[in-house]
């Protein structure tokens, strides 16, 4: 799919701008603080539905306004139409999507209509960050994908945060029913057991198309494996993303979850399930946090966003729009071409490049380039 066209008001510091993008690559570039990742944030809310930033909805705002808005029109491949989306937010904090014209119930209802991946300067300590950001990374990803996934994290999470405000009433001394703690301890296990069996699928799919980036990156001479590291994985585990959706086996989690409550009251959290999970990453066997230089955890954390468009592409039968915030200024010539060699030239799919130069794409046979100048929260066409 490629976007056509976005336009925005009152979004940030974009008051009235509106941009036509080209099918390949696009450059938005200008100074610091002109208003690029703000564009892309617009973008990118279509597809995850909320910031990249981490930023609340009612930040979107301009400072002194009543409401932001983004529009956008994009059209998926093989196709000859436009599909709209919209999305409006209050400053009361209503927030209103729609799809072309349409109201949308949800987040969830919008998303799964545009994919993309973003890749920022933040994605580059994918490998050497801590856990939280590798499952933020697989969230991100397979959400896009299913909406059955979203739907059971959201519930995963909902569980975890009253299981663990039973967890700290017991630690009050306040008396709390073994059947209190029992109902969400099943509940976790079962929407656990979802989750774990999209990620483990997940994760075997990036490892192979890992493998294949980083060693046409590196000469091939080392080569990583990506594990999803999860003590709810067991044998056999179901395919729900290529065969029919099906939850792993409950067991597992539940007898962790029954059996070491006085230790979770003494720590005052629960401390086994999927929100403790990670995705183990080694070179030759040794893992890759400690041991790795720090250019192959930026080629490591390259190939698994690359790998991430490619599996947007299998699963869900369209190629997503790639993002590029900032990234470009950080990664060297060659890794900058075969980036672009990789997501544009090969497979066709558009590229949203912001940066402060505009000679950020390296020449080459990169065919047109749709330049888009980004000055004081205004967009115009133009090197
Ligand atoms: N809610 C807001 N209202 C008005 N301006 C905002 C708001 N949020 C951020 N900004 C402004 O947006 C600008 C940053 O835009 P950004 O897109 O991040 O810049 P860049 O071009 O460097 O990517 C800053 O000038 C900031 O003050
Ligand atoms: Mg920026």
């Amino acid at each position: 799919m490629r976007v056509s066209s976005v336009s925005f008001a009152n979004w940030r510091n974009l008051t009235s701008a509106s941009c036509v993008m080209s099918p390949g690559i696009n450059v938005l570039w200008g100074m610091n603080a002109q208003g690029k990742s703000n564009i892309l944030e617009g973008i990118y809310f279509f597809a995850r539905g909320r910031s990249f930033r981490g930023s609340k909805e009612k930040e979107f705002i301009k400072f002194g306004e009543d409401f932001a808005s983004v529009s956008m029109s994009f059209r998926k491949d093989g196709y000859s139409e436009d599909t709209d989306l919209s999305a409006t937010i209050q400053k009361t904090g209503k927030k209103i999507l729609a799809r072309n014209g349409a109201t949308l119930a949800s987040s969830s209802e919008m998303m799964g209509n545009f994919r993309a991946v973003l890749f920022a300067p933040s994605n580059l300590s994918l490998v050497a960050g801590g856990p939280l950001e590798r499952r933020t990374f697989l969230d991100i990803a397979i959400s896009q994908l299913s909406p059955l996934y979203l739907r059971y994290l959201k519930k995963y999470s909902v569980a975890l945060a009253e299981r663990n405000a039973l967890i700290k009433m017991a630690q009050d001394g306040k008396q709390v029913a073994a059947e209190q703690f029992d109902v969400f301890s099943m509940a976790l296990s079962e929407y656990g057991a979802w989750i774990c069996s999209f990620r483990n699928e997940y994760v075997s799919m990036l490892n192979s198309a890992v493998n294949g980036y980083f060693s046409e990156m590196t000469d091939g001479r080392e080569v990583p494996v990506l594990k999803y590291a999860s003590h709810a994985v067991s044998e056999n585990m179901p395919q729900p993303l290529t065969k029919e959706p099906a939850k792993g086996d409950t067991g597992v989690l539940y007898e962790k979850l029954s059996a070491n409550l006085e230790r979770e009251i003494a720590a005052g959290s629960t401390l086994w399930g999927i929100h403790k999970d990670d995705i183990s990453i080694s070179f030759n066997g040794h893992e890759a946090k400690p041991f790795a230089s720090q250019g192959q955890q930026r080629s490591l954390a390259l190939s698994m966003k690359l790998a991430e468009a490619d599996i947007s592409a299998k699963i869900g039968s369209e190629n997503p729009v790639i993002l590029l915030d900032d990234v470009f200024s950080e990664l060297d010539i060659n890794r900058r071409k075969f980036i672009l060699d990789t997501l544009g030239e090969k497979s066709n799919r558009q590229i949203i490049i912001t940066s402060c130069d505009p000679n950020v794409v390296p020449d080459g046979s990169f065919g047109n380039v749709n330049f888009l100048h980004v000055h004081a929260g205004e967009v115009d066409c133009g090197h």
